[in-house]
């Protein structure tokens, strides 16, 4: 179950190699992710940390499944396309309900709140919001028994306390860290925030990022999509994937982190709805509410959170519920959802058709805009 073993296991073993000083250099670990590539990246001690909790197989029940087993550096920190849309728990054959996104660049991501001049949520972790920030989020997956299953809390630091890493971890935290469970169980969250905080987890060093830079060209074709994402008239991608670097000067991050309901179907697929009562009591019949369902608030029915558009190429299936195979079916979705025969919205209520639906783009339009779509991977080699 756990399809990308060898690079985990990779990650742990190079750590155990670089051993536990203040600062450690991981060279290879985390070279793959950082820019530029073959710069050795200095980290913290704290961040170390964070590289070692996110990717020990050991913090799950049973062992064998890390974070980085589900958000794999080499592929996005997302999961590497298996066939099935969601991913696989630590116990074989537990699927959760939801496509893995990829955690690059989710440190943008503001602590969710209620934009009044937008009228719109925005921001936080998940799909739907639910974890304010990253260390909230942190502490969600080791517990998940879709996930990485385990008891308590205190059996997540039992086994960080046991780890390779636990000098460091003292080093950093406090000789009694381990003494007290709930304070532990935060420190851990907040070594791996740290590390989602880097550098390598938003690498800014894709083909359009050098377009943007001055120093590098996009093709003809990838240089019509752009024009056609950006064109109210056209695509209208960037009103909510802006594709422009912020006033702070940031580059774009190609989502705002507002919340929409794009129509998207049910995902017959989704290993979900087969999954056992105690997990899935609706069964067959599991509709998914997003955002209304982390809020209980009914007008939020069906959004989720804009997705980032970055690294799509090793990012697929698409969609919180992966019902889209390719970019391709995605755009020609946008295109044409209101006016060719697409299955119905799993949630019709809520579902954008001012801005997209019928976009009216010729098929070589739509070509250009997944030409586009490619040149948003970041530089990342494989280990
Ligand atoms: C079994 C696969 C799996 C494992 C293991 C896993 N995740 Fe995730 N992760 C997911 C899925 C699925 C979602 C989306 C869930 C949702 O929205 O309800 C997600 C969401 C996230 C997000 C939010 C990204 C965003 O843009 O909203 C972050 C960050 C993240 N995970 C980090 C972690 C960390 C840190 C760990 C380890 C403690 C971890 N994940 C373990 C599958 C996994
Ligand atoms: C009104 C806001 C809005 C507009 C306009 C918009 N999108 Fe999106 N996009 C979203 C939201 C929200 C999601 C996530 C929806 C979900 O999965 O339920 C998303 C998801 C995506 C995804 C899937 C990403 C992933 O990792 O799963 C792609 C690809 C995408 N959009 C491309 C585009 C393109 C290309 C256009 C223009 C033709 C566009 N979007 C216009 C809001 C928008």
């Amino acid at each position: 179950m756990i399809r990308k073993s060898a690079w985990v296991g990779g990650v742990v073993l190079a750590w155990t190699a670089i051993g536990c000083g203040s600062e450690v250099e991981p060279g290879e670990i985390l070279a793959p992710a950082a820019p530029p590539l073959t710069a050795k990246v200095r980290v913290t001690a704290k961040q170390s940390i964070g590289l070692a909790l996110f990717s020990d197989t050991n913090l799950s029940s049973p062992a064998g499944q890390a974070c980085a087993s589900c958000h794999t550096l080499s592929h996005g920190a997302a999961d590497p396309d298996s066939g099935i849309p969601t991913s696989e728990g630590a116990v074989a054959g537990r699927f959760g309900n939801r496509n893995t996104p990829t955690a690059f660049y989710a440190r943008y991501s503001p602590p969710f709140h209620y934009d009044a001049d937008g009228e719109t949520y925005v921001g936080g972790q998940f799909w739907d919001g639910r974890a304010s920030s990253l260390e909230d989020q942190a502490k969600g997956p080791f517990l998940n028994p879709i996930e990485m299953n385990n008891a308590s809390k205190a059996a997540v630091v039992a086994k960080v306390k046991s780890s390779s890493y636990a000098p460091t971890f003292k080093q950093v935290y406090g000789g009694n860290v381990f003494a007290d469970v709930n304070a532990a169980y935060d420190d851990i969250a907040d070594a791996i925030a740290t590390f989602e905080r880097m550098p390598s987890f938003a690498p800014f060093n894709s083909r359009y990022d050098a377009y943007l830079a001055g120093t590098g060209t996009l093709t003809a074709q990838e240089m019509s999509g752009l024009a056609l994402f950006e064109d109210p008239a056209k695509g209208n991608c960037s009103a909510c994937h802006p594709s422009r670097a912020s006033t702070d000067g940031t580059p774009p991050l190609f989502t705002d982190f507002t919340y929409d309901n794009l129509g998207i179907p049910k995902n017959p697929n989704n290993p979900f709805y087969t999954m056992p009562a105690q997990f899935n009591p609706a069964g067959a019949g599991f509709v998914d509410h997003g955002l209304a369902g982390a809020l209980g608030d009914p007008a939020q029915d069906g959004r989720f959170k804009v997705s980032t558009l970055r690294n799509l190429g090793k990012t697929g299936p698409y969609g919180h519920n992966g019902y889209f195979q390719d970019l391709h079916t995605v755009v020609d979705f946008y295109n044409t959802r209101d006016v060719s025969a697409w299955p119905a919205a799993e949630i019709p209520a809520t579902v954008n058709h001012d801005e997209l639906g019928n976009l009216g783009l010729t098929a070589q339009e739509v070509d250009d805009i997944v030409a586009f779509l490619g040149t948003l991977d970041d530089r990342t080699s494989d280990p």
